[in-house]
Order: structure tokens, then C-alpha cells, then sequence
């Protein structure tokens, strides 16, 4: 049995009596999500809608618990901390994470990003040695798989794309999911939200049926391990 870890990002729901006004990230997510309910219907899924809870920002407290000896920590300093626990225990359990964002000015919303920094915590899911030398930290966890969907208004923040040097949401996404054990990383892009054209709609349907495929692929992968 595998775990799901599924963290959705947008402020926006996918339930709106206007199909409008519904998140495209959060929808291409669930396409996944589906699919791979129906090749694997006993496996866990967490789910969690940070743009709808978004985590607390952390503190310059919830710093000083962070870097307390568990042995020394106060019971203040226990509870400060004690989302961040459940977050990472969260994080522990699972086997994939299908995280949606939106693209928010360039990037992900801030409420994805505190998700991060609550989870992204030193000798829970990084080490830091200086014997290390110039790369002093290491991630405690691997073996993941991380599948990202997203959505954005303008196109072509891609390789070779005309606003490829203005995309800081799947590279920055990237880059932090490392410490979270992340070995191999997919992502999905639905593009040309703004323009409401036939673009849209083409790049919409691509990415529900590649995160379809994807989860075919990956659940096939995994059942062939378990023969
Ligand atoms: C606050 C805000 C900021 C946005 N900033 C950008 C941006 O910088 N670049 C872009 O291409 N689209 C931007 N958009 C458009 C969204 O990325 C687009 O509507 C996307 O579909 C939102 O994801 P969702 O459908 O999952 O809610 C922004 C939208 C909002 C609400």
C-alpha cells in the first residue's frame, strides 16, 4: 500500500456555482488523484488545502523552539511547534506528494510557501554539518516522488518559453523539495488562464490527460514492484 500526501495551494475552491471562478491547479490534482483511486482504491490519501488553512508564518519563537534540544524544550515551545510536527509527520507517511499551486505573482502563494517553512526543519527533515564542507545540508528523508500541478495566467514560463526567466514557481517548488525527500519530480502546467482562448482550453485538457496518464504510469510501475 502506498500513501498519498496531497496538498492543494489555490485561495480558489472547485465547487463554485460558476465553473469559472473554479481552480484549474486543484482540478488537474484531483484528475490524478482519481485515477489513481481507481487503480489503487485501499491506498491512503492525507489531503490538506493549505490555500483554504493556510499554515501560521513561522516566528522568531517558533525559531528559538526549532533550534531548543527536545530535551530542554518548554512546553510553550512543544506547542509552537506542534503543526509542524503534524505536518512532517504527514510528510513521513507518505510515498507521493501531489501538491497543486497556482502561480501567484511569479510564484507560489504564500501560503504554499509557509507550508514549506513549517515542514523544511533542521534534524526533522534536513541535517546541517559543516564537515559536510560547501554543501553543509542534506535531506533526511528520499525515495519520494513528487507530482506538481499548476496553473498560471500568461504561457510560456518553459524552457525556451518568452517568460521562462520570470517562472519562479515549479523551480523554486523544485529546489525545496529536496528536503523533502523528493528523488524524482513530475510537473503539469496548464497555461493561458487570462486569455480565456482556445490555448487555454487545449493546455486545460493536455494537463488533465497527462495527470491521468502519470497516474496510470506510476500506479503501474508500483504494482509491477509488488509481483
Ligand atoms: C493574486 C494573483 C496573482 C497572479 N499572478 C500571476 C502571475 O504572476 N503570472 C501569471 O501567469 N498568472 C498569474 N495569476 C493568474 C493565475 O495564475 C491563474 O488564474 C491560475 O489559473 C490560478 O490557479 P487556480 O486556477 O488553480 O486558482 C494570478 C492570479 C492571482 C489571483
Amino acid at each position: 500500500m502506498k500513501t498519498i500526501l496531497h496538498i492543494d495551494a489555490s485561495a480558489r475552491l472547485t465547487t463554485n456555482s460558476v465553473e469559472e471562478y473554479n481552480s484549474i491547479s486543484k482540478s488537474i490534482a484531483a484528475s490524478f488523484i482519481n485515477k489513481w483511486k481507481e487503480n489503487n482504491p485501499t491506498d491512503k490519501i492525507i489531503h490538506r488545502d493549505v490555500g483554504v488553512n493556510p499554515p501560521n508564518f513561522i516566528t522568531q519563537d517558533w525559531i528559538a523552539a526549532v533550534f531548543t534540544p527536545d530535551e530542554v524544550k518548554t512546553k510553550e515551545q512543544r506547542a509552537l511547534l506542534s503543526l509542524s510536527d503534524t505536518l512532517i509527520n504527514e510528510l513521513e507517511q507518505a510515498d507521493i506528494i501531489v501538491m497543486s499551486s497556482p502561480m501567484y505573482n511569479y510564484g507560489l502563494p504564500a501560503a504554499l510557501k509557509a507550508w514549506f517553512d513549517q515542514v523544511i526543519r533542521i534534524n526533522k527533515t534536513f541535517s546541517f554539518d559543516l564537515t559536510r564542507g560547501d554543501h553543509p545540508l542534506e535531506p533526511i528523508m528520499s525515495g519520494k516522488t513528487m507530482v506538481l500541478a499548476t496553473s498560471c495566467g500568461e504561457f510560456g514560463f518553459g524552457p525556451g518559453g518568452i517568460n521562462e526567466k520570470k517562472n519562479h514557481l515549479g523551480t523554486h517548488i523544485e529546489t525545496m523539495s529536496h528536503y523533502l525527500g523528493i528523488d524524482t519530480f513530475y510537473e503539469i502546467n496548464a497555461e493561458y488562464q487570462e486569455f480565456n482562448d482556445d490555448r487555454h482550453k487545449e493546455s486545460v485538457q493536455n494537463a488533465h490527460t497527462k495527470a491521468k496518464e502519470l497516474a496510470s504510469t506510476l500506479s503501474n510501475s508500483y504494482i509491477s514492484t509488488l509481483q
